[in-house]
């Protein structure tokens, strides 16, 4: 038995995943604001989108050094397709990012930047803390996901031609949500390296992606569209905020028995799965 098994109300198997291959095409006629029609969630959705091809690079080799110490053949083979899917969507992540360079928007100082951290994290971090902050990461991915992105209201007001990619990414790190964190379980992985680096993460995540954000707004020409900040910080931070409805299930990571499966998303994104990707039932 996995150390991570031993944690309470977590699906025996629960790591069932399929590495999908995409092949996006964004065309020239895709709206420069894609979704919602909105520049607030669209230039939101490309900083982030901005940063992952770099960040998942570190995600898989913060996990790939500790492959040989996995025994358990389904975490094995978890393992395997997490650095899979990761290395999927950085590079369909690419596509989008050089359609947003070709509109004229600095994406290449977000990835510099990114790159420059990820270096940073590479050499000074030892690399258990390198795997912890991933783990502390894919908790973010996974509440992007499952409480906001897996949602059929949601998807829908994104471009038709650009929602498959954030369906599909938003899936997948649903179904791998839990494998850095297993890892980290199985290595030993001590309370106060994952905890601080869950602290650290989200500074960085929130700081840094806010940042990157504001930049492509001003660069859209919209920084002084009082309408739109409202608008926008009342979508997100908002009574009925997405992100402000995200904070219980943060701050469950703080919590020493906390496993990613506690939440258990898969009908979800089952639903969401047929719906855009055409898996079976
Ligand atoms: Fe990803
Ligand atoms: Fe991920």
């Amino acid at each position: 038995m996995t150390a991570a098994a031993k944690i309470k109300n977590i699906p025996e198997h629960r790591h069932n995943l399929k590495v999908r291959r995409m092949d996006f095409e964004f065309s020239d006629d895709i709206p420069e604001f894609w979704y919602g029609n909105d520049p607030f969630r669209t230039l939101l959705m490309a900083a982030m989108s901005a940063g992952f091809p770099e960040g998942e690079r570190f995600f898989i080799d913060s996990v790939r050094q500790f492959r040989d110490r996995i025994t358990d053949p389904e975490l094995q083979q978890a393992v395997s397709a997490f650095i899979g899917q990761e290395a999927h969507h950085s590079k369909e992540h690419d596509v989008l990012n050089t359609l947003m360079k070709k509109r004229g928007y600095n994406i290449g100082r977000i990835e510099r930047g990114v790159r420059g951290a990820m270096k940073m994290f590479r050499t000074k971090f030892s690399p258990e803390r390198q795997l912890a902050h991933t783990a502390a990461v894919e908790h973010f991915t996974a509440l992007m996901s499952e409480q906001y992105l897996l949602n059929e209201e949601i998807l829908s007001e994104f471009d038709p031609r650009m929602v498959t990619l954030w369906a599909w990414h938003a899936i997948e790190e649903t179904e791998h949500k839990a494998v850095a964190f297993d890892v980290y379980k199985t290595i030993g992985g001590d309370e106060w390296t994952r905890l601080s680096a869950m602290a650290m993460a989200s500074v960085l995540f929130v700081g840094f992606t806010s940042y990157d954000f504001y930049t492509l707004v001003r660069e859209s020409g919209h920084a002084g569209d009082a309408k739109m900040w409202l608008k926008g910080l009342d979508y997100y931070w908002g009574r009925k905020g997405v992100f402000r409805k995200m904070i219980p299930a943060y701050l469950q990571y703080y919590r020493r028995d906390f496993h990613p499966w506690q939440h258990d998303s898969r009908a979800q994104v089952e639903r969401i799965k047929q719906k855009y990707l055409g898996d079976k039932a």
